[in-house]
């Protein structure tokens, strides 16, 4: 978990300038975390939050040594996983604009219009389990 938060540090606070108190929001208790790991190291990590039937997925980060290799779009068949043994049957989240292609690849449709969070431009997506 702290090598998880750590990642996200990098990544987010330091790399993309998100301000801490809105990286830490105070629900990763309640969350399930998933993991990459190379070598021992964790490379990737993402954040899966239950309500009811629905799983909000979020703080997906990739390690800037490890990008372009499938990282992010393995967590993201992982979490399809977990979502389906949880009985979940829709997953939601918000993504970067940028990264949007990777969401498409995964089956995830865009929903609304483009709105801007932590000063990062992102639309609203999501994908029916099963
Ligand atoms: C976005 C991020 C998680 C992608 O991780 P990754 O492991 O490099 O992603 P993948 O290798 O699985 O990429 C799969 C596809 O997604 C798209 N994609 C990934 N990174 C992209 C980028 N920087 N720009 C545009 N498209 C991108 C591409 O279509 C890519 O396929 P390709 O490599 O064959 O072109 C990673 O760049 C990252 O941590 N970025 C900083 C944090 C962030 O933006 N998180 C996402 C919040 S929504």
């Amino acid at each position: 978990m702290a090598a998880a938060l750590d990642l996200r540090d990098r990544v987010f606070c330091v790399e993309q300038g998100v301000p801490k108190h809105e990286e830490i929001d105070g629900r990763d208790d309640e969350a399930l975390h998933l993991v990459a790991v190379r070598d021992g190291r964790v490379i990737g990590t993402c954040r899966l939050l239950f309500v009811d039937r629905t799983v909000q997925f979020s703080r997906l980060a990739v390690d800037v040594a490890a990008r372009r290799e499938g990282i992010a779009t393995l967590l993201l068949e992982e979490a399809d996983r977990e979502a389906l043994a949880a009985g979940a049957r829709r997953m939601v989240l918000h993504a970067q604009t940028y990264a949007r292609e990777l969401y498409l690849a995964a089956g995830y449709e865009e929903r609304g219009r483009v709105f801007v969070e932590a000063g990062i431009e992102h639309v609203a997506m999501e994908r029916r389990l099963a």
